[in-house]
C-alpha cells in the first residue's frame, strides 16, 4: 500500500488499524559509470514497495535527496545541505504525525545520510521537549534502518560477490536496481576492474581519488537474478523488523 496511490480515506482506515508507515529515504548521486544516479533512492522504495505489496504496510513517498555534497564533481548529482534535510524531515514528520502515525520507520539507502537522520530525530525531539505545553500531537517514535544492515542481506552480499562488493556503486545495490529497472542495465568494462578505496572531504577531492565514481566495488558483477534474490531477502527482514518496532511500546 503506499500512500501516493490511497485516498484519504483509505489513509483513514489504514490508521483504524496501524499508526506506522515506512519512508523510504535516499540520495540522488552518481553510481559510477555502470550505476543509475537514482541508486540509493531506487533501493529502498523497491524493497520497500515489496513489504507493503506483501503485508499491508503504508509505505509514504521516497524521500529521495539526500546529503551528498561529495558527489557534485559529477554530472547530475544532488545534494541537501545537512540543516535542510534536517528541516525537511521534520516537516514530512510533523505532517504524519498530525494525522495520528506514531512509528516511522525510515528505510535507508544512503550512508552519506546516516548522521543527518539521526541529527534529525534529535532535532524533532527536542522541538517537543521545549514546548512548555505539552503538544497535541502523539509522541512520536523513529527508526532508521540501513537496508543492507541485516545479517541475512550482509551474508546474501558475502556470497554474491565475495570480491569487489565495495564501498560506493556496490555490485548489490546496482544488482538491486537492475531487477528494479532491467531495461536499464549497463554492460562495460570497467578500468581497474576493482575501484580504489580511501576517504574523502568535499567534491573536489573525491572527483580527484575516485575519478570514476566508484569506491572498492566492481558493479560489473550485478546482475538482475542476484538483485531480485536480495530484493526479496531484504523485504522479509525489513518486514520482520517493522512489525518488532510498532509493536515495542
Ligand atoms: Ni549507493
Amino acid at each position: 500500500m503506499q500512500l501516493s496511490l490511497s485516498t484519504w480515506q483509505d489513509v483513514e482506515s489504514y490508521l483504524e488499524h496501524s499508526t506506522g508507515i515506512i519512508v523510504p529515504i535516499g540520495s540522488m548521486e552518481q553510481h559510477g559509470p555502470t550505476g543509475l544516479i537514482g541508486t540509493d533512492s531506487i533501493c529502498p522504495e523497491t524493497i520497500a514497495k515489496r513489504v507493503g505489496d506483501d503485508n499491508g504496510v503504508l509505505i509514504g513517498p521516497t524521500f529521495n535527496v539526500g546529503c551528498a555534497q561529495h558527489h557534485l564533481g559529477f554530472p547530475g548529482s544532488m545534494t541537501l545541505r545537512p540543516s535542510t534535510m534536517i528541516a525537511a524531515m521534520c516537516d514530512w514528520t510533523a505532517s504524519l504525525s498530525r494525522h495520528g502515525f506514531d512509528k516511522i520507520y525510515w528505510l535507508n539507502g544512503h550512508g552519506g545520510n546516516i548522521a543527518t537522520i539521526n541529527a534529525a530525530f534529535v532535532e524533532y525531539y527536542a522541538q517537543r521537549s521545549l514546548e512548555s505545553v505539552p503538544a497535541k500531537q502523539p509522541a512520536i517514535t523513529m527508526k532508521l534502518q540501513n537496508w543492507w544492515d541485516f545479517k541475512t542481506v550482509l551474508d546474501t552480499a558475502k556470497r554474491m560477490h565475495p570480491v569487489g562488493e565495495g564501498m560506493h556503486a556496490t555490485a548489490s545495490e546496482v544488482a538491486v536496481t537492475y531487477a528494479a529497472y532491467p531495461d536499464q542495465v549497463r554492460d562495460m568494462v570497467l578500468e581497474p576492474k576493482i575501484a580504489p578505496t580511501g576517504s574523502f572531504t568535499d567534491a573536489y577531492d573525491y572527483r580527484k581519488k575516485f575519478p570514476d565514481g566508484r569506491i572498492g566495488s566492481d558493479p560489473t558483477q550485478a546482475t538482475i537474478e542476484n538483485g531480485q534474490e536480495l530484493i526479496t531477502v531484504t523485504a522479509q527482514a525489513v518486514a520482520s523488523d517493522f512489525e518488532a518496532f510498532i509493536n515495542t511500546p
